[in-house]
């Protein structure tokens, strides 16, 4: 998406928070009939982290709200929107970003969740910049954050193995005349993919009762090896035509911060892009996947471990849940 002569946006802080308590491939070893060997060789993935008993999303969302809107120089007062991206809020309603709205002391400004799974944040970004571009709002919090082990089956090892909590934010804020910001913006869906990764229950079509927690509902579900598939030549698109729309090339590509799904679907996707993984930033060996947070997590990973310099060319890229997918072209 080009704003062409609207007002653009950057990233003016960042933020992340993981709870503390690690859930090791060891520790699954204990509860299903899986390994750490085929947890590494599959998925990447040697630990994840978990919430504890009273912290919910918007708690998590809360610590790495508090960082962004520091690391941005601001005060919560100068908040002019709230978008939480997250698929395991506290509460179908109210929504995440009202309680984290109250919490931070944020102004009676617009907060509200957006749903869209592994995409959450980048759609996040998307529509935050577009509130920038239109001159509505000038600093706006975006937040990825999850509680998804609060909705994993601990008796499914096909999905268990995958899923952690945690939680990313970012500011977006006007930027400054051809400084650097978001170039490119692209987001969309497909719902015909709509049962692949699904929480079938305690919705209106499937309505919370002890049938529905017999026939275990309120579990995520998903058609992992469809999934994976989809997920590496969307991942190559995304990449190819956000360079094509603003006439760069994959040699001008600084760092790729793609979803963390599964570091082999990251690896293949690479391969596919003839980009080497030095240019690829992986933590998903550390917090396995958490949807929504996985990438504000990762970009204030990368800019506290050094590996966003100033005017680097760098690639948000996402599939997930919907089916969604995303990406994003910004000039750090
Ligand atoms: N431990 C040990 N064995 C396991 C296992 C586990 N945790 N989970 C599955 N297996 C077994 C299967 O039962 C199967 O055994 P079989 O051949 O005897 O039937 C075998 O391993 C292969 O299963 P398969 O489902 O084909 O494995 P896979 O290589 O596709 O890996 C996922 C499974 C889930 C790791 C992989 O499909 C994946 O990551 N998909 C994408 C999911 C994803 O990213 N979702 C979020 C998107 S945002």
């Amino acid at each position: 998406m080009k704003l062409n002569g609207l007002r653009g946006a950057r990233i003016a802080g960042t933020g992340r928070y993981l709870p503390e308590r690690r859930l090791t491939n060891r520790d699954l070893e204990q509860i299903v009939d899986t390994n750490d060997e085929w947890i590494r060789q599959r998925t990447g993935i040697i630990e994840r982290r978990i919430a504890a008993p009273d912290q919910a999303t918007s708690d998590l969302a809360y610590e790495a709200a508090k960082l962004a809107i520091a690391d941005a120089g601001l005060q919560p007062a100068d908040i002019d929107q709230i978008i939480v991206a997250t698929v395991s809020p506290d509460t179908v309603f109210p929504s995440t970003a009202c309680r984290l709205q109250h919490k931070l002391g944020c102004r009676e400004i617009p907060a509200f969740d957006l749903a869209a799974a592994c995409s959450g944040f980048i759609y996040a970004l998307a529509v935050a910049r577009t509130g920038i571009a239109s001159g509505s709002f000038d600093n706006v919090l975006i937040v990825g954050a999850e509680c998804l082990s609060r909705f994993v089956d601990y008796e499914d090892r096909g999905t268990c193995i995958l899923f952690g909590d945690g939680a990313g934010a970012a500011v977006l804020s006007v930027a400054r005349d051809n400084g650097p910001g978001i170039i490119d913006t692209h987001f969309a869906a497909d719902g015909s993919g709509a049962d692949l990764m699904i929480l079938p229950g305690g919705g209106s079509r499937i309505p919370a009762t002890h049938e529905m927690v017999d026939r275990r509902l309120q579990y995520i579900r998903m058609e992992g090896r469809v999934v994976y598939k989809q997920a590496i030549s969307k991942i190559v698109m995304l990449v190819n035509e956000s360079l094509e729309r603003c006439n760069l090339t994959r040699d001008d590509i600084d760092l790729i911060i793609p979803h963390q799904m599964n570091a082999r679907i990251i690896q293949s996707a690479a391969k596919h892009l003839n980009l080497p993984m030095e240019k690829i930033f992986v933590n998903i060996d550390r917090y396995g996947n958490t949807s929504a947070a996985t990438i504000p997590i990762a970009i204030d990973e990368a800019k506290s471990g050094g590996m966003l310099k100033q005017g680097d060319l760098v690639c948000l890229v996402t599939f997930g849940g919907g089916m969604t997918w995303a990406s994003a072209l910004l000039r750090w």
